[in-house]
């Protein structure tokens, strides 16, 4: 029977094929190029499902997708209903406060812009300070070029975008990697298959690991 995998479109997703494809799994070499949102590979029993990084985890707490990689960023803001089973150790990258150099704590801005409103309000409750979020969907850093906060709570890969838009990093949240996630029921009806995967991705990482020592 076909088992079906939630994969991140975007940056996660070469990464994610590059570590199936090191486990074993027989992927086309047309996979990255496809414009399709739903890939069926019928000689390893696996249907992928293209989704934003966001909704990962909504196609797999409702079934429809019995596991799936999604960020733990994801993870943290939406607090699906799933079992997170494996850190793949793949897209690290980690979530900071950012801000321009200019500003200042003493300066009262409460305005905080980001993509992870459950994650920032959280945050910022444990540091006792008292902010009002403005969720935004994209191109974060703007917000505080444009005055539309003071700081911003995103991710950092690179750096890039912060340095070349002029904003720099005042605290680390924490890291960020992605993860192999879980269907609940499928985790039980399909033990089987799916612990099969997970030896097999976690083997690949593990080796991985032990290549840097
Ligand atoms: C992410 C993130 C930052 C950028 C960080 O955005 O929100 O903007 O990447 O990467 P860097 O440190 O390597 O520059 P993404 O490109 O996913 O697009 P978005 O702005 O639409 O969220």
């Amino acid at each position: 029977m076909t088992l079906t995998m939630a994969m991140p479109k975007g940056r996660i997703f070469e990464e994610a094929v590059q570590l199936l494809r090191s486990a074993g799994y027989d992927l086309p070499s047309s996979f990255e190029q496809s414009r399709k949102l739903i890939i069926d590979v019928p000689n390893e029993s696996l249907r992928f499902i293209l989704a934003k990084p966001m909704d990962v985890p909504t196609y797999v707490e409702h079934g429809v997708a019995d596991v799936g990689v999604a960020g733990k960023d994801v993870m943290l803001e939406e607090k699906r209903d799933v079992h997170e089973v494996l850190d793949l150790n793949i897209s690290a990258c980690h979530l900071a406060v950012a801000a321009l150099p200019t500003y200042q704590r003493g300066e009262l801005n409460p305005k905080v812009a980001s993509k992870y409103p459950n994650v920032a309000s959280q945050f910022f409750k444990e540091q006792g300070e008292q902010v009002e979020i403005i969720k935004l969907n994209g191109s974060i850093e703007l917000a505080p070029i444009m005055g539309l906060a003071g700081r911003i709570v995103d991710i950092v890969s690179t750096g890039q975008t912060l340095k070349e838009n002029g904003l720099v990093e005042l605290e680390q949240i924490r890291q960020i990697t992605s993860r192999f996630i879980v269907n609940p029921a499928s985790y039980r009806m399909r033990a089987g298959e799916i612990h099969d995967m997970v030896e097999r991705l976690a083997a690949v990482i593990e080796g991985d690991g032990s290549e840097d020592h």
